[in-house]
């Protein structure tokens, strides 16, 4: 077999999915939209019960993502890419890198990641939040510019959750851990683990991916509500789940109401009437000028 053919097989297992939007579809199965049950006029009850059979692309991205988000990858990966010192961009061109990212399964339904951003952080602006709420929407997925630096999908995108202590039951597809090997190390698999109870989320390691990568870049420059929104919005064993709670302290109770409101912004402003970007450009050039500098460090 060809080194070319080796390496594309490699990249297909080690990327099910067919697009990164796989797995924020699959949330919406999982999560459905509130207001469309009401207008529907079914009940929560009757969608919770509806099991959509997940596309075996999702199940095997969640099986690679358990078995392989260890507390020791977890470091590794901090290590390698709190550094930042893969690329310099402004803010406009990490937009443009990540735009790259376009989904081809789906070409009528499916936007790009610029709208999905933007969709995301005028919903926020349209609900009257305040101006860093909105930047945030505006900027949440940047992390995902990982994947454009050859990260597996795994280690960008999914659900999180902490590592170093046991894996909560309430993470989907939570069997898979049987095969990560922190299931077997008595260090990590017990409730607690490493921690201490409500030793609250700052001392806790969450599994490695956009969210956590993108936190990390934006700490000197936005609020807490904002840097909780941007490390949170994918755990949703906790926000949720809340399948966390032992871990949680009284700061992360109060500051979790700001993960919980934006999620439904990040999960339902999908729309397919894309944002006016030419239009809406000035207001966020002054935005991104009003918290943060001319480039950013990725
Ligand atoms: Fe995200
Ligand atoms: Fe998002």
């Amino acid at each position: 077999m060809s080194q070319t053919l080796n390496n594309s097989i490699e990249l297909s297992q080690n990327n099910p999915l067919h697009s990164l939007e796989e797995w924020e579809e699959d949330l919406l199965n999982r999560y459905p939209d509130p207001h469309s049950i009401v207008k529907e006029g079914k009940t929560t009850q009757e969608y919770r019960n509806y099991e959509t059979p997940t596309r075996d692309t999702v199940k095997e991205f969640y099986r690679l993502n358990h078995i392989n988000q260890t507390y020791d990858f977890v470091l590794h990966q901090k290590a390698e890419f709190l550094k930042f010192d893969n690329k310099e961009m402004a803010v406009w061109d990490a937009v443009e890198f990540l735009n790259q990212l376009v989904d081809d399964s789906d070409p009528d339904t499916d936007l790009d990641q610029l709208q999905h951003l933007l969709q995301t952080s005028e919903a926020i602006r349209a609900d009257g939040h305040p101006d860093w709420m909105v930047l945030t929407g505006f900027l949440h997925d940047l992390g995902k510019v990982l994947c454009l630096f050859g990260e597996p999908q795994w280690a960008t995108v999914g659900d999180t959750y902490p590592v170093g202590c046991a894996f909560c039951d309430k993470i989907v597809f939570s069997e898979f851990f049987q095969e990560n090997p922190d299931s077997n190390n008595p260090k990590y698999n017990t409730k607690y683990g490493i921690y201490k109870p409500n030793c609250g989320l700052s001392q806790v390691h969450m599994s490695w991916g956009h969210d956590e990568y993108f936190y990390h870049m934006m700490k000197p420059y936005l609020p807490e509500p904002a840097l909780y929104i941007l490390r949170y919005h994918s755990f949703y064993p906790q926000h949720r789940e809340n399948g966390y709670e032992h871990l949680m302290d009284e700061r992360d109770r109060q500051m979790f109401k700001w993960v919980k409101l934006f999620n439904p912004y990040d999960l339902y402003s999908k729309n397919p009437n894309p944002p006016n970007w030419q239009e809406l450009k000035p207001y966020y050039e002054d935005l991104v000028a009003k918290y943060l500098p001319a480039t950013l460090k990725f």
